[in-house]
């Protein structure tokens, strides 16, 4: 597949088959992604690669959690103005279309929302990791351990859709960082930066038929 393919063929899932990922697959995934760039060639990232019983247990333990506040070891911010709060809800109205659920509707969505904390119904996941020293060794956080980690992740994207794997960066799989810490037996000194669940795509589910949008290149970019 050429780049240009992947790039266009890459999209998020949101409903998996049961079937597992081989355990060859993610790690081949894992290590062509590693020659993505980094900051000083810093490479900040380390990752977890999760399936079977422990994924289990991780998906059970956030079920079990989901009423509790999220945790994240990375702030979020939701108060997005315009043009982006649109797009987000863009995205949000999408995904209940094609699953046919009204926005009123606070009982299936609240399902909807647990079939994220079951990652998507995705057999493994790949979560990356930084150091906590390193992200807070400067006054400021060093948003580049960040910025790097966008980097290797959307290499890991491409990878699986590559190996014909189905996927999605998501932030619901690190809502908890302490749970996976313990689950994983990972120290305090890693933050959870997003997690990556990969599978086989459910090609009867509609909601993998929604397609995002994205603005013309006019619009965008400007050639001098
Ligand atoms: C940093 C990041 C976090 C995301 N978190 C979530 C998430 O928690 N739940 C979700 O359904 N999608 C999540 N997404 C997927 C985005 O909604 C999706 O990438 C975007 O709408 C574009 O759609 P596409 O990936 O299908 O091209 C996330 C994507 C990124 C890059």
């Amino acid at each position: 597949m050429d780049i240009l393919e992947a790039i266009n063929k890459r999209q998020s899932i949101r409903y998996f088959k049961p079937d597992p990922v081989p355990q060859d697959m993610l790690r081949k995934i894992i290590e062509g992604s590693l020659r993505s760039p980094s900051a000083s060639n810093s490479q900040p990232w380390e990752f977890a690669a999760v399936s079977g019983a422990k994924l289990e247990e991780i998906k059970q333990a956030f079920i079990e959690n989901s009423t509790t506040m999220p945790n994240l070891d990375l702030p979020i911010s939701l108060q997005y103005p315009e043009p982006w709060v649109s797009r987000r809800r863009a995205v949000m109205a999408g995904v209940l279309e094609k699953l046919g659920i009204d926005r009123e509707d606070k009982k299936r969505r609240m399902e909807w929302g647990l079939h994220g904390f079951r990652l998507w119904g995705a057999p493994s996941c790949i979560y990356i990791m930084i150091d906590k020293a390193f992200h807070l060794a400067e006054t400021t956080s060093n948003v580049w351990n960040i910025f790097d980690c966008g980097l290797i992740t959307q290499n890991i994207l491409l990878l699986a859709t590559e190996y014909g794997l189905g996927s999605i960066p998501a932030i619901q799989p690190v809502l908890y960082p302490d749970i996976l810490r313990k689950i994983l037996g990972i120290p305090d000194s890693r933050l959870f930066v997003i997690g990556i669940p990969v599978g086989f795509v459910d090609q009867s589910n509609p909601v993998n038929q929604f397609r995002t949008e994205r603005e013309p290149l006019e619009k965008v970019a400007k050639f001098y």
